[in-house]
């Protein structure tokens, strides 16, 4: 028998993370021997604490708000994913070199092609332009979307965004922004990236603005965005999805062994 691996989610704060109980079930349903635990970092302490953490036979580590771009500041080497998104949420010990990787996008596009919403030719709408973005465009154009179009309220953010990123996505992926006051046109999916939910802010949706597919990417907190997209009769999914898809990308990462996402919805 293979010795028990030893996982966490570090974050501040950290008490509501829902990792352990993910890692537990996916552990439980693929055989595989573990503990995930949480664990608090203060503010600044965040290096500290991983290295003690690798020290004591930590075999992985996910990373959670606010350190995941010190992860990706800590790391020898980064997947191109990770490169892209600026962000790390996996990290794992190979050769005495800490790795670090990205799993957040891929977890949205599994979550999205698990409700057989098909990504490949369509027209996709992200609202906001920070962090939650930056993560997902490079997942969504390699998974076939055909047009990703940035739309946020400090416009000029998006431009930058979209600048920024324009020379990593593939040539079959069109890459734009959209004034947040003049949205228009049709999608065949919306993503709200904005932290508007989170924050319990109101937030509404010209009608001009026609859509197939709405997602949420928080969870377990009201949404006006959510909301509206019921009025419209349209299918809707909030951010559990993508939570479940990251986490089953990470246990891939660490065990090798890649559980169904659809058993865990
Ligand atoms: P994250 O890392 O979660 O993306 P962030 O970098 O703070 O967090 O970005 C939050 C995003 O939500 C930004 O795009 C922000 O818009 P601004 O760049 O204009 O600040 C957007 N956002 C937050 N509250 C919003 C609201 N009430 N309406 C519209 N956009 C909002």
């Amino acid at each position: 028998m293979q010795p028990s691996k030893n996982f966490a989610v570090i974050g501040n704060p950290i008490e509501h993370s829902r990792s352990p109980e993910l890692h537990e079930a996916f552990a439980q349903k693929t055989g595989i021997s573990l503990t995930y635990r949480r664990r608090l970092a203060d503010i600044g302490q965040f290096e500290t604490s991983i290295n003690a953490f690798f020290n004591q036979n930590g075999d992985g580590l996910n990373v959670t708000v606010p350190f995941k771009e010190d992860a990706f500041k800590s790391c020898d080497v980064l997947t191109e994913r990770a490169k892209i998104a600026k962000a790390v949420n996996t990290l794992w010990k190979e050769d005495g070199k800490l790795y670090g990787d990205n799993t957040d996008g891929q977890g949205l596009v599994n979550a999205i092609e698990a409700m057989g919403w098909s990504l490949s030719h369509t027209k996709i709408l992200i609202l906001g332009a920070g962090g939650a973005t930056r993560g997902v465009i490079y997942p969504l154009s390699q998974a076939g979307a055909q047009e990703i179009v940035v739309a946020n309220r400090t416009h000029t953010r998006a431009t930058q965004l979209v600048n920024d990123l324009a020379p990593h996505i593939t040539n079959h992926t069109q890459l734009s922004t959209l004034a947040l006051e003049k949205l228009t046109g049709h999608f065949d999916i919306i993503i709200n990236a904005t932290s508007a939910s989170l924050s319990g802010d109101h937030f509404s949706l010209p009608k001009e603005l026609t859509f197939d597919h709405a997602y949420e990417m928080a969870y377990g907190k009201p949404s006006h965005f959510l909301d509206e997209a019921k009025k419209r009769g349209v299918p809707y999914a909030d951010g559990f999805g993508m939570l479940v898809g990251q986490a089953i990308e990470s246990f891939y990462i660490w065990n090798g062994i890649k559980p169904n996402l659809k058993d865990f919805l």
